[in-house]
């Protein structure tokens, strides 16, 4: 089999924990007999840097033609100054527009040799299976009108527009049906019906394709703040949870503290098959460029080798190579290996060092 990615390491962390998921990756190909054609490109603040702006053009036709993409993280103080159409954060946004990657599937678990690292006591988190499924190309992310106006008394105006319609909240809660079919067949829907119009729009949809489509699922509706909070208080009671651009932001992140560590949870944010059955994709890690760590090779690599363990998943369709490579990562972590988020005093390379060790 032959496959072709690109790498886009970016800025911060991304560099540093990119490589070790490359070693994985090759160690699989070993394994395996798989052949990938890596190409790299230069993404956020370095593709600033590089090539005047965030993403060139060059760089979006990999990534389309690619396989797979497989992206570290973008962005830092050193491009604060940038102007906001120019920002290197413009590059992720970017690519999952462009590519129609709409469904950004986040998984938060509990590993068993993790119960003790998570902020939340351990029979709060223990044996945690939760996946996020966050809409990742409308929203308010991307919603017009947009922009900065000065008003007549001079003072200034910023403004955002949250919308989504019927396809939009239709595709992503198909993928989160699909998913929970898989799992433990539950899905929470999330959105503030009460508050915003979207959100009312997007539980009647998700609803009425629930009756429709998927009556063996059991659906339930939350609103995003209880949500927040129910994750804190009863994480277990989530299976999928499916919700628009922003609140899924937030929540993943608030989701990754259960795990232990931002720096441990994955993603992949994937498109809608094409006619020969070709999916675009996307894999990264949830977490940002660490800017408060970079440079000193301590940044945790497990969620960018998860990631690969996705991408191996998704797009290559090696269930059992993702499988082995997660299991490593578990046994690593059993056998104490631990970064500095984690407690431990491990750095990147030998955290890598640990995984592939036991792959
Ligand atoms: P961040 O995710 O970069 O960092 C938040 C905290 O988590 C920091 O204390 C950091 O040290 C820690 N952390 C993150 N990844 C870690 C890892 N692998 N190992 C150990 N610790 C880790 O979020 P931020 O500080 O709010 O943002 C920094 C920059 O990253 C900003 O420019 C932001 O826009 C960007 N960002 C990019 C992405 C992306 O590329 N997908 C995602 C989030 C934030
Ligand atoms: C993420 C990040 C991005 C987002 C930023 C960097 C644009 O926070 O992937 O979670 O907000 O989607
Ligand atoms: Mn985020």
């Amino acid at each position: 089999m032959t496959k072709s990615l690109l790498v886009l390491a970016g800025d911060g962390v991304g560099p540093e924990v990119m490589p070790q998921a490359l070693r994985v990756l090759e160690r699989v190909c070993e394994r395996t007999g798989l052949t990938v054609g890596i190409s790299t490109g230069l993404v956020g603040g370095a593709a600033i840097d590089g090539e005047g702006r965030p993403l060139s053009d060059d760089t979006l036709a990999r990534a389309r033609a690619a396989d797979a993409v497989l992206f570290g993280s973008v962005g830092g103080p050193k491009w604060d100054g940038q102007p906001f159409d120019n920002r290197p954060e413009l590059a992720i946004l970017k690519l999952r527009s462009e590519l129609g990657l709409f469904a950004n599937l986040r998984p938060a678990t509990v590993f068993a040799p993790l119960v003790e690292a998570s902020t939340l006591k351990p029979e709060v988190v223990r044996g945690l299976d939760l996946m996020i499924v966050r809409e990742s190309t409308g929203g308010i992310y991307f919603g017009e009108p947009r922009g900065i106006e000065t008003l007549p008394n001079g003072d200034r105006r910023g403004f955002n527009t949250e919308s989504y319609s019927t396809p939009e909240i239709e595709r992503v809660a198909r993928v989160a049906f699909e998913l929970a079919r898989g799992r433990q067949n539950r899905v929470t829907s999330v959105e503030k019906a009460n508050v915003m119009e979207s959100g009312l729009v997007w539980r009647e949809v998700v609803q009425a394709l629930r009756d429709r489509d998927y009556p063996d699922v059991a659906l339930s509706h939350m609103y995003a703040d209880n949500c927040a909070m129910q994750l804190a208080r009863n994480p277990r009671q989530f299976d999928v949870i499916v919700t628009g651009n922003l609140f899924g932001d937030l929540l993943s992140d608030l989701a990754s503290m259960l795990t232990g560590s931002l720096g441990l949870l994955p993603s992949a944010t994937l498109g809608a098959p094409d006619a020969a059955g070709r999916r675009p994709a996307l894999y990264e890690p949830i977490h940002g460029s660490a800017p408060d760590i970079a440079g000193k090779g301590i940044a945790n690599p497990l969620a960018q080798i998860l990631s690969l363990a996705m991408l191996l998943r998704w797009s290559f369709g090696l269930e059992d190579e993702a499988k082995a490579v997660e299991a490593a990562v578990i046994a690593a972590l059993a056998d104490g290996a631990r970064t500095a988020d984690l407690g431990g005093t491990l750095s990147t390379v030998e955290m890598g060092d640990a995984v592939l060790e036991r792959l």
